[in-house]
């Protein structure tokens, strides 16, 4: 369905946060297919590697699961508006539901004097205009949105988030920590905060949603979080790890501190979505080396009989080379601990889980990605 689908969404909405390495497009379908968030962000590209580098693996990249319940936002990259709307005209034509401008990126390679991108825009309000008009201009029947943290080395919104919502973004995701915070810090849920921003939002641009962004642990949480502060949705990063039921009512209590995933899904469900997730990384990201998944394993893990053996098993998985000694693995340890039940069986979770993938995604592949 085209057209602004943040103004079709009711309150609380629920979004999953774009992650590198993370939220690839493998995950992107674990998610859709173990729990429907209300929009799914990409892990950011460049704008610059998209216009101007190898567009062929930026493309692969930008393959996404299309479903019918979820929304689909490309986030992009940079600092040079040209090419955020080369980048716009891309995500339109592989059919992104909207399109998110990265503000908020403190890593050191990206905010560098060379690329002055991410949270480096707060120095260049004008720029970071300019390139959501490009955005817009790109893809002018897609909504645009934007993710930005609360400041640079101190809070400091003031001028900043005018700025943005000076130009009508769809969405503006608040990660709610400055750039200095990284993500060392509890991140800011203040009311004083939170509530001069909607004041900003509501005078400036009242049909921009404001997501909240940061340390969110369960569904419950973020359900919370949204009410008692009244914002419109929340964005959630890296309680997802490992965790592709988070936004479904089974994991909706999960709270890290006092109990686990595995109170909740069982034993032989995680191991099988482990060995999806591999064999997936395998058949659809096949440049990405399979410890691209690593970040996963705790969670995943999360609750096994005892400590030691958890560790043992998550090293020997982030050890293993492919998806074949992944269920080797797998197998061994549920047999070691009674729980043959639960044995996995390769070739039909692989059949499944590849057939799985739709003959929609498929064709807008076909049509329209590079054939090698
Ligand atoms: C591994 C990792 C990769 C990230 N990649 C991106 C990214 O590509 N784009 C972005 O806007 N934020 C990125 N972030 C920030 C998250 O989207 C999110 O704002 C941050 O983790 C705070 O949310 P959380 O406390 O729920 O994790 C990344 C964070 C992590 C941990």
């Amino acid at each position: 369905m085209n057209g602004n689908f943040w103004n079709r969404l009711k309150k609380p909405i629920l979004v999953s946060a774009p992650m590198v390495d993370v939220t690839d497009c493998v995950f992107r379908y674990l998610l859709t297919r173990y729990s429907k968030p209300n929009v799914i962000f990409n892990e950011f590209i460049s704008a610059d590697g998209l216009t101007l580098g190898n567009r062929d693996r930026f493309m692969k990249d930008l393959r996404f699961h299309y479903s019918e319940d979820q929304h689909h936002v490309a986030q992009f990259f940079g600092s040079k508006p040209q090419n955020f709307k080369v980048s716009a005209q891309l995500a339109k034509q592989l059919q992104w539901d909207g399109i998110d401008i990265n503000m908020g990126c403190p890593s050191r390679k990206v905010i560098s004097p060379k690329q002055a991108s991410g949270i480096a825009l707060i120095l260049n309000p004008s720029l970071a205009q300019d390139i959501i008009s490009a955005t817009m201009e790109g893809a002018p029947d897609l909504p645009v949105s934007v993710k930005t943290r609360i400041g640079w080395d101190e809070i400091e919104i003031d001028h900043w988030i005018p700025s943005l919502l000076k130009m009508k973004p769809s969405a503006l995701t608040v990660h709610l920590r400055t750039k200095k915070e990284l993500s060392l810090v509890p991140a800011h849920w203040e009311h004083s905060l939170i509530s001069k921003i909607l004041e900003m939002r509501d005078s400036i641009s009242p049909t921009t949603k404001i997501i909240g962004n940061g340390d969110i642990e369960s569904l419950q949480d973020a359900h919370i979080k949204i009410q008692h502060f009244q914002i419109d949705g929340a964005m959630i990063g890296r309680a997802l790890y490992g965790n592709p039921w988070f936004f479904s009512t089974r994991t909706f209590q999960i709270d890290n501190n006092n109990d686990s995933l595995s109170d909740y899904i069982t034993i032989g469900e995680r191991f099988r979505v482990i060995l999806e997730h591999a064999i997936l990384l395998e058949h659809l990201i096949p440049y990405k080396p399979i410890v691209t998944m690593s970040r996963h394993y705790t969670n995943y893990l999360s609750g096994l009989s005892d400590l030691g053996d958890n560790a043992i098993l998550k090293k020997n998985l982030i050890a293993a080379e492919n998806s074949i000694q992944i269920h080797s693995l797998l197998n061994q340890y549920l047999e070691q601990k009674g729980k043959s039940i639960y044995t996995l069986d390769y070739q039909l979770i692989k059949a499944n889980i590849i057939n799985s993938l739709t003959s929609n995604e498929l064709s807008i592949q076909q049509n329209l990605l590079p054939t090698s």
